[in-house]
C-alpha cells in the first residue's frame, strides 16, 4: 500500500498576486489530504472519496470529464498521462482534514497528494516539484474549471517545514522565509460562507485584471507603473491598485517579521484586508463577521484568505488574546511527502 501527504496551506499575505505576476507568502500546514493508492490488475481507476463515501471507476488511459472531486482525481491521471507517466489499474483512497472550499486549499492538497500516490505506483521518479505544481495547476484550470493560479500548489508541494516562504510569481524564485511569532498565535476561523472558485468572482477578477494589463500594455499587473495604473477607468484602478500595493505588503511582511515587530504583522494583515474588500471587492458579509469577531477577540490584525468571496479568515493573536471559539491555530508544516 502506497500512502502520500499533501498539505493545505496558509497564506500570510499576498492575495490575488499569483496569476499578476507579484509576491506571495504561503506555508503548507500539518493538515491536508492523505491517499493511499494500491495497484490493481486491469486498467482502470477506482477511486474512492472517503469523507463523502463516494466512489469513481474510469479508464486509466483516457479518463471521461466529469464534475466536483471526480475532476480531480480524473484530471490528475490524465495530466500525468500526458507528459508521459503511464498510469496503471490501481485503486485509490483518500480523505482529509481540511474542509473542502474553506479557503485553505483542499484542492492543491488532493492534486499533490494524488501526483506523489500515481507517481510511486507507476514507478516513475518525481519531476522537478515546481513542474508538477504546474501540472496540478493544470488540472484546476483545465479539468474542474478553476481560473486558479500557482499559489496553493507551490505552497503544498515546494514550502519548507518551519518557515513561510516568499514566491515571486514573476520569475518563480523560491525564497525561505522565517516564521518567528515569539508566543504569538496564527489562527484561521471559517466565515461559514464556503466559496466556489469556479463560480464565484474570482474567474471575474481574473478577466478585470486581463482587461487591465491589456490597457497598460502589459504582460502582468505587476509589471505595471503605479502612475499609469492610476489613469485606468473604474473598477480596473482599484483592481490594479490591490495588486500593486499588496506586492508591497508582502516585502514590508518579511521585513516586520525580520525585525520581530508583530504588531506592524498585524496592521498589513488588516491592510490586505482592506484593499481586498474596497479595491479588490472580494469580501462578503460573513467574512466581515468574522474579521470583526477576530478583531474583538484582541487579533492585531485579520484578514480573508485565498480566493475570497467566502473561505477562512487568517488572524494574528497576541499571547495574551485566547483564541475565539471556532478557531484552529495554524503553523508551518513539512511539503507534500510520501508516508
Ligand atoms: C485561490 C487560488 C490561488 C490564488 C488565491 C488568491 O486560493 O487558488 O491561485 O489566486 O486564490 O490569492
Amino acid at each position: 500500500m502506497i500512502r502520500a501527504f499533501g498539505p493545505g496551506r496558509v497564506n500570510l499575505i499576498g492575495e490575488h498576486t499569483d496569476y499578476n505576476g507579484g509576491l506571495a507568502l504561503p506555508f503548507a500546514i500539518d493538515r491536508g489530504v492523505t491517499v493511499e493508492a494500491e495497484r490493481l490488475e486491469g486498467g482502470d481507476v477506482h477511486a474512492e472519496a472517503r469523507d463523502l463515501a463516494e466512489s469513481d471507476a474510469f479508464p486509466a488511459g483516457s479518463p471521461p470529464r466529469t464534475d466536483g472531486w471526480r475532476a480531480f482525481v480524473r484530471g490528475t491521471v490524465a495530466e500525468l498521462t500526458a507528459i508521459g507517466i503511464e498510469v496503471p489499474g490501481v485503486r485509490i483512497a483518500f480523505s482529509g482534514d481540511v474542509p473542502l472550499g474553506s479557503g485553505l486549499s483542499s484542492s492543491a492538497a488532493l492534486e499533490a497528494a494524488l501526483c506523489l500516490a500515481l507517481l510511486e505506483v507507476a514507478g516513475a521518479d518525481e519531476p522537478d516539484r515546481v513542474e508538477l505544481a504546474r501540472l496540478c495547476s493544470r488540472v484546476e484550470n483545465d479539468w474542474v474549471g478553476a481560473e486558479t493560479g500557482l499559489l496553493d500548489q507551490l505552497a503544498s508541494l515546494c514550502s519548507r517545514d518551519g518557515e513561510a516562504i516568499r514566491i515571486d510569481f514573476g520569475t518563480l524564485e523560491l525564497r525561505p522565509a522565517a516564521l518567528e511569532l515569539r508566543g504569538w498565535q496564527l489562527v484561521t476561523v471559517e466565515s461559514g460562507a464556503a466559496h466556489r472558485h469556479a463560480e464565484g468572482g474570482y474567474n471575474e477578477r481574473r478577466a478585470e485584471c486581463r482587461a487591465a494589463c491589456a490597457a497598460l500594455g502589459v504582460d502582468q499587473l505587476s509589471e505595471a507603473d503605479a502612475q499609469a495604473a492610476d489613469r485606468l477607468p473604474e473598477p480596473l484602478r482599484r483592481r490594479a491598485r490591490h495588486v500593486l500595493s499588496e506586492n508591497a505588503r508582502v516585502d514590508a511582511m518579511i521585513a516586520a517579521l525580520d525585525a520581530g515587530d508583530l504588531q506592524e504583522a498585524g496592521a498589513l494583515l488588516d491592510a490586505s484586508h482592506a484593499s481586498l474588500r474596497d479595491d479588490y471587492e472580494a469580501s462578503v458579509p460573513e467574512v466581515e463577521a468574522t474579521v470583526a469577531a477576530l478583531k474583538r477577540a484582541g487579533a492585531a490584525g485579520a484578514r480573508m484568505m485565498g480566493g475570497g468571496f467566502g473561505g477562512s479568515v487568517l488572524a494574528l493573536l497576541p499571547p495574551d488574546a485566547a483564541p475565539p471559539d471556532g478557531s484552529v491555530a495554524v503553523a508551518p508544516g513539512p511539503p507534500a511527502h510520501r508516508l
